[in-house]
Parts: C-alpha cells; sequence; structure tokens
C-alpha cells in the first residue's frame, strides 16, 4: 500500500483533477484504489459522482460512527466529504496529538488497498498534515501560469519538517505542469524555470489545457470514462505511468 497525496496551497492549480484521474486510471489497471477527499469543498466527491454523502470523517471523529467508504467504480472507492469537513478542520485543532487525527482513523481501512490518493484543500492546514502524516509521495500539480510556482519552497519546507519529525518515509515524488497550453509561450517559459529549480523533480508528463477537464466533472465521471480517447486523458495515462515509475 502507497499513499500519494496531491498538494499545492496555490487554489486552481488541478489538485482535485489530478487526484481523482489518476485514480480512476489506476483502478482501471487493476489496482485496488481509494480516493479521500480532504478538502470541505468536495469537489473530489462530486466529481465522482457522490453527491450529498451519509457520512463524512467529520461524522466518524465527532459520533465514532465508521468511516464512510463509498464505491464509484470497480476497484475505485473514496471516503468523501462535505462542508462540514470545515469543522472537522477546527475541532481537531485542540487535540493534543492533533496532526495524529487522521492516521489513527483511517490508518487500518487503508492497509487494504494498494492504491491511496488523497486530494487536499489549497493551504497548509492541519489537514494537510494529518495527510502528510501518513502519506508516501508527495505531487505538486503546478499551473503552467505565472507567478504559478511560487510559494513551492513552502511546501518543500513543512515536507521536510515532517520528513524529519515524524514521518521519515515521506518523500516528494514530483512536481508536474498543469493547464499547459501550448500556444502560449508562458507555459513553456514556466516549465524552462521549474526544470532550473528543481531539475529531475519536474515531471517530463505534463497535462495540457483542455475543457474536457471541466466538462467531465461536472458530469460527475472520470476523464478515462467520460473521454477515454481525447489528448487529456492520454496526458494524464502517462502521467500516472511516470508516477508508477518513480514511486
Ligand atoms: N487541464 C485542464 N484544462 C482546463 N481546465 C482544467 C484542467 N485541469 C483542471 N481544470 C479546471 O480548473 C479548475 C480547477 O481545477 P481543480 O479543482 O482540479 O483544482 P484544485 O487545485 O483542486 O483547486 P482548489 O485549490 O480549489 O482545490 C476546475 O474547474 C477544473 O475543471
Ligand atoms: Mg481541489
Amino acid at each position: 500500500m502507497k499513499v500519494l497525496s496531491f498538494i499545492n496551497h496555490k487554489g486552481g492549480t488541478a489538485k482535485t483533477t489530478s487526484t481523482l484521474n489518476i485514480g480512476a486510471i489506476l483502478a482501471k489497471k487493476g489496482y485496488k484504489t481509494l480516493l479521500i477527499d480532504l478538502d470541505s469543498q468536495a469537489n473530489l466527491t462530486e466529481g465522482v459522482g457522490v453527491y450529498n454523502p451519509d457520512a463524512t470523517l467529520y461524522d466518524t471523529y465527532k459520533k465514532r460512527v465508521p468511516v464512510p467508504v463509498v464505491s464509484v467504480e470497480h476497484n475505485l472507492d473514496v471516503i468523501p466529504t462535505s462542508l462540514d469537513l470545515a469543522y472537522f478542520e477546527t475541532e481537531i485543532i485542540n487535540e493534543q496529538y492533533r496532526e495524529k487525527v487522521l492516521k489513527k482513523m483511517i490508518g487500518q481501512i487503508i492497509e487494504k488497498y494498494d492504491y491511496v490518493l488523497i486530494d487536499c484543500s489549497p493551504s497548509l492546514n492541519i489537514l494537510v498534515i494529518n495527510a502528510l502524516e501518513i502519506t508516501d509521495y508527495v505531487f505538486i500539480p503546478v499551473e503552467a501560469e505565472y507567478y504559478a510556482y511560487r510559494g513551492l519552497e513552502r511546501i518543500l519546507g513543512i515536507l521536510k519538517n515532517v520528513q524529519e519529525n515524524s514521518n521519515s518515509k515521506l518523500d516528494l515524488g514530483g512536481i508536474f505542469l498543469t493547464k499547459y497550453n501550448s500556444t502560449r509561450s508562458i507555459s513553456a517559459e514556466i516549465k524552462e524555470q521549474i526544470k532550473n529549480q528543481y531539475s529531475t523533480n519536474l515531471m517530463d508528463s505534463m497535462i495540457r489545457i483542455s475543457v474536457k477537464a471541466t466538462e467531465s466533472q461536472i458530469e460527475g465521471k472520470p476523464l478515462i470514462y467520460f473521454s477515454e480517447d481525447s489528448p487529456i486523458t492520454k496526458d494524464y495515462i502517462a502521467l500516472t505511468e511516470e508516477i508508477l515509475n518513480r514511486i
């Protein structure tokens, strides 16, 4: 079992799109895969077609109900969320071992899976730290836009901190570019700059810009089922292969 977390405190860098599409591809390849929605915006939950889930991790924490696991496709499960998760975040702050709450709650459940993918919120809040406690590899999606990679050092700093203090198996899996537009020179410039600074940590695979990303999310279907042959789906398949080679 390996846990991959998709993290970037900048909003809209395709964390959710990447988590759910890579997860769906892994599941289709035959790996037992669990997606965890750790963002109260619930974009991942709705992106896999789950609306108003009966329970969330907040209920597990508060009322000791079993951890909610919903099956969405063959080999693909999700721990869904709703706005409630915002309370979870504020309440666990008072716990003595507040960065290990998630580990305590789902530590056993995740052992049943080949891959567990966690979609984090656009912040570096306590839930992100909880995710890092159980993570093997962090992947950072970066939008091919101006200023997009500013602040990457902050994520890497937190990663190092958790690595040194509590989770020594934690590692950077890679940085990858999303919403890449080959007709705009800025996309190529950003790629060059990140390559110069982060060298092999920048992955070869890139995700091009495509309306299919949003359309499939609105439909509540991963790209591999929504539009199997479109170029963006092929990008995600190539990225998934590269991830498997790196971990
Ligand atoms: N390759 C792409 N091409 C075009 N649009 C995309 C692409 N990837 C994602 N999007 C769209 O960009 C928006 C943001 O994507 P997404 O929700 O995955 O980002 P996020 O990093 O999870 O955002 P947040 O920080 O709010 O959690 C969504 O509307 C999504 O459909
Ligand atoms: Mg998101």
